[in-house]
């Protein structure tokens, strides 16, 4: 049996990853370090918190302590680093955080699985590790910067962070390379595009956007709307992320992508017209907002992001000819079942807008 740590397991796509991976491994026993931060919610691990090969410890990444008592105690063979600080708004905010996180707790993961995967040394003075042993680091195209109209990123693309998360998971992503180039340590590192699905926090655009039509709110499209991201399900971003750990050869970088550019207002657009007709056609419990009231006028164009990036698109070419794998999902059938698992999920949706939410949905967007 191999033992996967899985940090930030209690995310949006650490908990799908979480889900997933004991369905796919039966031979896998999973180790979910998080701390759970604003963002980390166990409700989203409900149906396995029983499971026999998983634990959960609540912990934080940069407690170094913590971090080589669970390799000792857990016997940890592969680690899936999803814990960051992963809103680009909030970075704008307080950059701080970000640092310590996503910088700090990524140098304390590398350090502890190269002291306790590491055997000796080979003739010319570097590290060895026993056998089927890897870190990957899960990053984002966002290392690679803003995009113009064409053109998509690749594995050779400079990075060119923009905003102070971006760079946090650059600054990242660079270490995690010298780890492997200094120390020979296994790894891996996947850059992906934007995700959608369930679970994901009332933060992101598709979740805010559906969380506002149903309270009948105004929709904060920043600038002019016409910013594009390239949409990933994130049952597929599992699936890939699966295929590096098992099959990425050590040192390199995997970008993972959906082949599916869209302007934020085609989103927004898309989720007004299929929230107004479900709602129509089917009553959902707990949701009693008239239909006929979700028109057009809740768009609101709002101030923009600072520095924000125009365009992001993902080449997949290497992942795809080198690791076989293609996105499963089409944007439409993806989408309709996010919204979907929003309208049927209130439950969960009220309560991770209770608390701290409304004082950061306050502060973010009063000002706008
Ligand atoms: P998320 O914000 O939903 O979840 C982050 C999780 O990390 C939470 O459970 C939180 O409690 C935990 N965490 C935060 N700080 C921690 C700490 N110090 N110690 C332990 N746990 C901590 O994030 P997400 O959207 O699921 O993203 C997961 C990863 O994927 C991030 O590294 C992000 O940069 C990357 N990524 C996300 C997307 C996307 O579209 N969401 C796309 C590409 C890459
Ligand atoms: O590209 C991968 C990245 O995707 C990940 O690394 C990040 O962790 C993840 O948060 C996401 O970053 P974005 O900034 O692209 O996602 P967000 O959902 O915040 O915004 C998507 C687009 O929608 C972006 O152009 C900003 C816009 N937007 C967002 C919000 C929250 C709005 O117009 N209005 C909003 O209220």
């Amino acid at each position: 049996m191999k033992t996967l740590l899985v940090t930030g397991g209690a995310g949006f796509i650490g908990s799908n990853f979480v889900k997933e991976s004991l369905r796919a491994f039966p031979d896998f026993k999973i180790v979910n370090l998080d701390a759970l931060t604003y963002a980390g919610n166990l409700e989203n691990l409900k149906d396995v918190e029983d499971h026999p090969q998983y634990v959960f410890i609540k912990g934080d990444i940069t407690d170094a302590a913590l971090v080589e008592r669970l390799f000792e105690e857990h016997d940890i063979d592969y680690v899936v680093h999803f814990a960051a600080e992963s809103h680009v708004d909030r970075s704008i905010e307080d950059p701080g955080i970000f640092v310590k996180t996503n910088i700090m707790g990524t140098q304390v993961l590398l350090d502890a699985a190269k002291a306790h995967w590491e055997t000796g040394k080979d003739d010319l003075g570097y590290p060895t590790y026993r056998e089927g042993v890897k870190y990957l680091q899960v990053s984002t195209d966002e290392v690679y910067g803003d995009l113009g109209k064409t053109g998509l990123f690749t594995e050779k693309t400079s990075l060119k962070p923009n905003s102070p998360y971006s760079a946090s998971k650059t600054a990242a992503d660079l270490l995690v390379r010298s780890y492997g180039k200094t120390f020979k340590l296994p790894i891996n590192i996947t850059r992906c595009s934007n995700n959608y699905g369930a679970y994901q926090f009332p933060e992101k655009l598709i979740p805010l956007m559906l969380s506002n039509v149903l309270d009948l709110k105004p929709l904060p499209i920043y600038g002019d709307g016409m910013q594009v991201r390239d949409w990933l399900h994130v049952k597929d971003h599992c699936i890939g992320i699966a295929t590096v750990l098992l099959h990425g050869k050590d040192g390199e970088v995997y970008n993972i992508g959906g082949n599916n550019e869209k302007a934020n207002i085609e989103i927004v657009d898309l989720i007004l017209e299929t929230v107004r007709k479900k709602l129509t056609e089917k009553k959902y419990s707990g949701i009693d907002t008239d239909p006929a009231k979700i028109d057009d006028s809740l768009k609101t164009y709002v101030e923009d992001r600072l520095g924000h990036d125009r365009r992001y698109a993902i080449d997949n070419t290497k992942i795809t000819t080198e690791l076989g794998f293609v996105p499963t999902y089409t944007f439409e059938e993806g989408i309709e079942e996010t919204i979907e698992w929003y309208l049927n999920n209130q439950d969960w949706l009220d309560q991770v807008r209770s608390g701290d939410y409304q004082d950061y949905y306050e502060k973010m967007y009063s000002k706008k």
